[in-house]
């Protein structure tokens, strides 16, 4: 610092970058120490350094240590998602004098080393530029004061089988008061559930969650909307006609997996062909014929999902147990890929040797040669002998694969959690903390995470509700979530803000005898940042997302040494709900994404400002795509409506002053769009350059009269 003041430079913070190796998934495609070489010479950076996994406890350990060292003022992460481990480094730096505000997380993993792996040079420009713009920001950040908030001692746990049923007994029982919200009637028990013992475990349970006097059991609601923070969420719940709203500490999701319907295809006859829920539940019912040849399939259509589902194999194996010995004359057989047995004491073992002693037949198959339903044969060929099989069937039960329930990707959506490649859930890195989001209110367990078996699953219960036990139990915490801030001094009491806060949380109070002055209530805020936008004196601010790091962020995304000569620029501001979430999907499944396009997270659409459009253009963007939430999913309500708007608006006036309106783009997504995002982003890129081509130049810089107004 010194130095830089002896040479007349600007008085930049001290800055520490970690550059993540993620065990080979970032340090394998990017070369990292080049990528180091360039971030070392960033401005204000004062301390790099390289590690195999910040994130894991050692590293969590170090993290405070250099910062005490080299008196670091900011730290930059070069890892993967924020929305992932984020706040985890910022309660590492919690135990420094270093406010956590000023430490930033950018993702160098889904957006430049999965999607750009095979172009080192693409892969090492891309992620130079993502740690660029993230220390562009912190350079600009200002922290916010901290603030503490109470800890309701109430829980909310979303689910109806025996895993919420279990967290919900296990908090009440501690005296903790919980609504157990049950979203899908069909998903009341999943396929382990409807195993013998577990059935009667989850009747039970549910039986004791009905007359539990510290537990309300709502049925067959919709969850609408989540605000809040940790220690004080709201959920607005759709029951029936009406909507209830319940104020809790801390959420808990254990919806479950559902398996795969077997769809409109061609089964011959669906009498004979039967999916495990429905044999189970004939089996149950005790309807199920004298069969003579049964054949259970195991891994039906798992080669298509690529994931394992975990119980399927060894309800097969209760099955054909459980025909054997009601019917010893059937011809039982088994069809395997791989059997995944569990089970506490290797009972499940226990049930391979008692079939095979029953007389069950199993066969392998190979993946490449999945089993082929005739009309009343089975063919496959024998993975031991290689040998073509023909086996007669007058009942194929299929073992299809779990998939997420059918609320899953709501709560993505309403509670900010990441989802993976198959749409679960996506389970917190088991190195940080198993079992534990980045929002410490929040838990996930079971199915809603990925397909369990019973024993993990109920494990899974018992740890979740202790956890969140121990969370209750805190008076306060600190709240991390940004709330905007209104610098009273420049306020003029136009009264627009007050008119597009969702949550009313901003209201005019009387200055010197006139209604003239805006206040915001921290405690309805929700940090949408629509009001920021709308004051035309810029007297609002959002922390992480304010006036000066969002500009910052925009001039280093585009700055020319991150682009090959003359290549098209394109500037995506993407809402951290869905559009930013998109390009962690298509980072997770490695779709190609143009290495023109800059990615600069959001926290909605309605913090994006007509400004930073103009401020792009100026500084070099060739397209600007805004990704906003689908209609009716915003996180904050109507932000995406407010953003839609103001593109419409926009159009007009980049049309008068010169520019091209199709260079600026609105498209909405979900998480999941990870496809679309790729596409849309490669499409954009196309019609950009094929309109520079038209025109005569290439692309790569302002190329329009600007007259800007601000
Ligand atoms: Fe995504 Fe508002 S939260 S657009």
């Amino acid at each position: 610092m010194a130095e830089d003041e002896e040479l007349g430079l600007p008085n930049l913070p001290r800055t520490g970058v970690i550059l993540c190796e993620c065990g080979g998934l970032i340090g394998g495609p990017i070369d990292l120490e080049q990528l180091e070489l360039q971030a070392s010479a960033l401005p204000g950076v004062i301390y790099t350094h390289r590690e195999a996994f910040p994130c894991s406890k050692d590293g969590q350990e170090r993290l405070p240590k250099a910062i005490e060292e080299h008196k670091l003022e900011r730290v930059l992460v070069a890892g993967c998602s924020p929305r992932l481990v984020e706040k985890l480094f910022r309660r590492a730096v919690q135990t420094t004098t270093l406010d956590p505000g000023y430490l930033m997380v950018a993702n160098v993993r889904e957006q430049a080393a999965l999607p750009h792996g095979d172009d080192p040079q693409a892969t090492l420009r891309k992620a130079a530029g993502i740690v660029e713009m993230a220390a562009a920001c912190l350079i600009t950040a200002e922290a916010a004061p901290p603030r503490y908030g109470k800890v309701r001692k109430n829980a909310l746990v979303v689910g109806g089988g025996l895993r919420a049923l279990s967290v919900a007994l296990a908090l009440a029982d501690r005296g903790i008061p919980v609504v157990l919200l049950e979203a899908e009637k069909e998903n009341r028990e999943s396929l382990y559930d409807a195993q013998g013992g577990n059935r009667r475990l989850a009747q039970e349970r549910l039986c004791a969650v009905r007359n539990h006097p510290g537990i309300r059991l709502l049925q067959d609601v919709r969850l609408m909307a989540v605000y809040g923070h940790p220690g004080d969420y709201e959920a607005r719940v759709a029951l029936g006609n009406q909507t209830i709203s319940l104020q809790t500490g801390a959420i808990v999701v254990a919806n479950e997996a559902a398996p795969k319907p077997l769809g409109n295809g061609h089964w011959f006859d669906r009498t004979r062909i039967k999916t495990q829920s429905e044999f189970a539940a004939e089996l149950e019912a005790g309807e199920s014929p004298v069969l003579k040849d049964v054949v259970f399939i195991l891994c039906a259509e798992e080669s298509q999902l690529q994931h394992c589902s975990r119980v399927c194999c060894a309800v097969g194996l209760q099955q054909a147990i459980r025909v054997k010995q009601h019917q010893p004359d059937a011809n039982v057989t088994v069809l395997f890929r791989e059997l995944y047995l569990s089970g506490i004491g290797g009972s499940q073992m226990a049930e391979l040797v008692q079939a095979r002693n029953l007389g069950v037949t199993f066969f392998r198959y190979g993946q490449q040669f999945p089993p082929v339903i005739g009309d009343k044969t089975i063919d496959i060929q024998d993975i031991l002998t290689r040998e073509p099989l023909r086996i007669p069937y007058d009942r194929a039960i299929l073992s299809m694969p779990l998939i997420p329930g059918g609320n899953t990707r709501t709560l993505s959506t309403l509670l900010g959690l990441p989802l993976d490649e198959y749409g679960f859930l996506a389970e917190p890195r088991t190195r940080l903390r198993p079992g534990s989001y980045a929002d410490p209110g929040i838990y996930v367990l079971g199915s809603a995470q990925q397909p369990a078996d019973s024993a993990e699953a109920l494990f899974q219960a018992y740890l979740t509700s202790a956890r969140t036990y121990r969370f209750l139990n805190q008076e306060t915490i600190r709240v991390e979530s940004p709330v905007a801030k209104i610098d009273a001094g420049l306020c003029t009491g136009c009264g627009n803000c007050p008119q597009v806060c969702p949550t009313n949380a901003v209201h005019l109070e009387r200055r010197d005898g006139i209604l003239s002055l805006s206040t915001i209530d921290e405690l309805l805020c929700v940090g949408c940042g629509n009001c920021v936008v709308v004051c035309p004196v810029k007297a609002i601010n959002l922390p992480g997302w304010d006036n000066q790091e969002i500009p910052a962020q925009i001039s280093a995304a585009l700055d020319e040494r991150q682009f090959k000569p003359g290549q098209c620029k394109i500037l995506t501001l993407a809402c951290e709900w869905s559009a930013y979430g998109a390009v962690e999907t298509a980072g997770h499944h490695k779709t190609p994404m143009p290495d023109s396009a800059r990615i600069l997270r959001m926290n909605c659409s309605a913090r994006f400002d007509p400004f930073h459009i103009l401020w792009a253009f100026l500084n070099g963007a060739d397209g600007v795509l805004l990704g906003a939430c689908k209609p009716g999913e915003c996180h904050y309500g109507m932000g995406n409506l407010y953003a839609r708007e103001r593109v419409e608006v926009l159009h007009e006036e980049l049309a008068q002053h010169g520019i091209d309106p199709r260079r600026l783009r609105l498209e909405f997504f979900s998480v999941q769009d990870g496809e679309k995002i790729a596409t849309d982003l490669a499409n954009f890129q196309r019609q950009i350059e094929n309109e520079m081509a038209d025109r005569g130049h290439m692309p790569g810089g302002v190329h329009m009269p600007v007259k800007v107004h601000i």
